[in-house]
């Protein structure tokens, strides 16, 4: 067994993983980082089980040959579609030690604490909805929590095509909101289950009533990872430290460079992956 560290691989199928990546060095800053965005095949949202399952699979390969011991999967899509199958079925046939986490469970976990009318609504991606995965997790940790769904197949285009201030944005976000509203009343609390959102966040406050809450999941899935590695030396000793992150793209590099440094906030150098 290997027992060379590397760098946390943080994985999304675009720019949206880098709204978490934000919150994980922030509260993790001393490892090293290497994110990798699947820009040449997002959306992953639309896309089925298998080819989600393809997809992600691949990616995470990447990131282990590049010297990652362990992964986020810094996406819904990816969690909700891909996760449990590659746990299951890649992770035990490989010859070294390495670990693939999601953003699911994380969010899950936390949801108890955060809602008072036990209504909680779930703003996502198609496959993350249809999947049904934040029913079944929420309701393995608060089975009295009443979760209502919407999928929302137009936000993630209007961040990835840098849409997400426009006029044209603000119709889609009403949309959806008031169709989740309308579902069930008493909401009190609304998770922005896919990692894109965050962007749209200013836009979205507006459009809702002030009892109900926004939830992203940076912040909650990066406090998760820092108590993992806590419970987890084994495999907190395999992460380097060495406070470096360095970004892959599997398109452009010019065109991640550009769109990382708005959801960074700092310029990045980014280089390209070639897909097997
Ligand atoms: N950022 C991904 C998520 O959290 C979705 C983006 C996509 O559709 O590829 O679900």
């Amino acid at each position: 067994m290997s027992e060379k560290n590397g760098p946390i691989g943080v994985f999304d199928s675009g720019y949206g993983g880098l709204t978490v990546f934000k919150e994980i060095v922030k509260q993790l800053p001393e490892y090293d980082y290497l994110y990798l965005g699947d820009n040449a095949r997002v959306p992953y949202g639309t896309r089925s089980f298998e080819t989600v399952y393809k997809y992600t699979w691949e990616c995470v390969q990447h990131l282990f040959e590049k010297g990652c011991k362990l992964v986020i999967l810094a996406c819904n899509t990816a969690s909700a579609k891909a996760l449990r199958s590659i746990q299951q079925n890649n992770i035990p046939n490989l010859p070294d030690f390495r670990r693939v986490l999601g953003v699911i469970r994380p969010t899950a976990e936390i949801v108890g604490e955060l809602t008072k009318t036990r209504k909680v609504g779930i703003l996502a991606t198609q496959g993350t909805i249809s999947s049904e995965s934040y029913v079944l997790e929420i309701g393995k940790f608060f089975p009295d929590i009443d979760v209502v769904q919407e999928a929302c197949p137009m936000w993630v285009p209007l961040v990835e095509n840098n849409e997400f201030n426009s006029n044209g944005a603000d119709y889609f976000i009403q949309k959806n909101l008031n169709n989740i509203l309308e579902k069930v009343s008493d909401i009190d609390t609304l998770i922005l289950a896919c990692t894109h959102y965050p962007l749209l966040l200013g836009k979205i406050k507006q459009y809702l009533p002030g009892n109900v809450q926004v939830v992203s999941q940076g912040g909650l899935v990066a406090a998760s990872l820092k108590d993992y590695m806590v419970r987890h030396p084994e495999i907190e000793r395999l992460c380097s430290k060495g406070g470096i992150s360095e970004f892959y793209t599997t398109e452009s590099t010019e065109s991640f460079n550009e769109k990382a440094a708005i959801f960074l906030g700092h310029q990045v150098f980014s280089k390209h992956l070639a897909l097997h």
